[in-house]
């Protein structure tokens, strides 16, 4: 008899569907033995080639972790001040208090306010030249693979970009050579709230066959998916 293919699916396709951004975090760390389970299951990830130019820059509770996670703080504020005007967070359906869209500014303002308590805070970075095709698609895939892992093991965090306008600040604390970017800065630690399932358009919208918008009778959705189009207003 052989195995059931389908067999060991469930969990690996749960952890997908349920590994959302998560930005408040208790103060517990996250002891060694799991974050050496999460940074393993990044570093297999696929990359061009398989140069595996991505590296991880952990910072914990070391001499630099605070004065990193300062500097990261700093921006990160500034990062979601431009944002929140830019996408008119305070706006709109943001004026009620009790909308989505007001709660989500309010979860990322505490995110913000509170990023040096961050637990643990990822700096992927990559070695090599900028400016290639597969620069991000040879970091990214560790990123999530990063995510599904800490979210396995009862973890989240959050893939996020803020770090830009300080890259050069962390690689003179950090000792970061110039030929490394810092291509995302994911926090991580035991979530406040709960994992829970993530919204995106029905997969009706984001899945074609055979042709641009040829609707793709055989891409279905797990009943009892919700949905969302949310994003920024468009700014065109
Ligand atoms: C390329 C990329 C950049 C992102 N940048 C940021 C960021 O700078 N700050 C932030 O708070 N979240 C950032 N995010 C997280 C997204 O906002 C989040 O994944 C998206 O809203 C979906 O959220 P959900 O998975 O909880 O549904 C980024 C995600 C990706 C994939």
């Amino acid at each position: 008899m052989t195995a059931d293919p389908h067999s060991g699916a469930e969990p690996v396709l749960d952890a997908i569907a349920t590994t959302r951004a998560i930005r408040r975090y208790t103060a517990d760390p996250i002891p060694d033995e799991d974050l050496s389970r999460i940074l393993f299951a990044a570093t297999r990830a696929p990359s061009g080639s398989n140069r595996q130019s991505f590296r991880f820059l952990v910072l914990r509770d070391g001499p630099n972790a605070a004065d990193a996670k300062a500097i990261l703080g700093e921006a990160f504020r500034a990062g979601w001040s431009a944002k929140r005007s830019d996408d008119g967070y305070g706006a709109g359906s943001g004026a009620d208090p009790d909308s989505p869209k007001a709660r989500t500014g309010r979860a990322m303002q505490h995110f913000v306010d509170h990023f040096e308590e961050t637990p643990v805070v990822v700096l992927a970075c990559m070695v090599g030249r900028k400016g290639h095709l597969t620069d991000g698609g040879s970091v990214y895939p560790a990123c999530q693979n990063l995510l599904l892992a800490a979210r396995a093991l009862g973890y989240g965090g959050v893939m996020t970009m803020w770090h830009a306008p300080v890259e050069d600040q962390l690689r003179e604390l950090l000792a970061i050579p110039d030929d490394v970017f810092v291509m995302a800065t994911i926090p991580l630690g035991i979530p406040q709230g709960n994992h829970g399932p993530v919204r995106r358009r029905p997969v009706g919208e984001l899945v074609f066959d055979d042709a641009w918008e040829s609707g793709a009778a055989w891409a279905t959705e797990p009943p009892g998916t919700r949905h969302t189009s949310a994003g920024p207003r468009s700014r065109s």
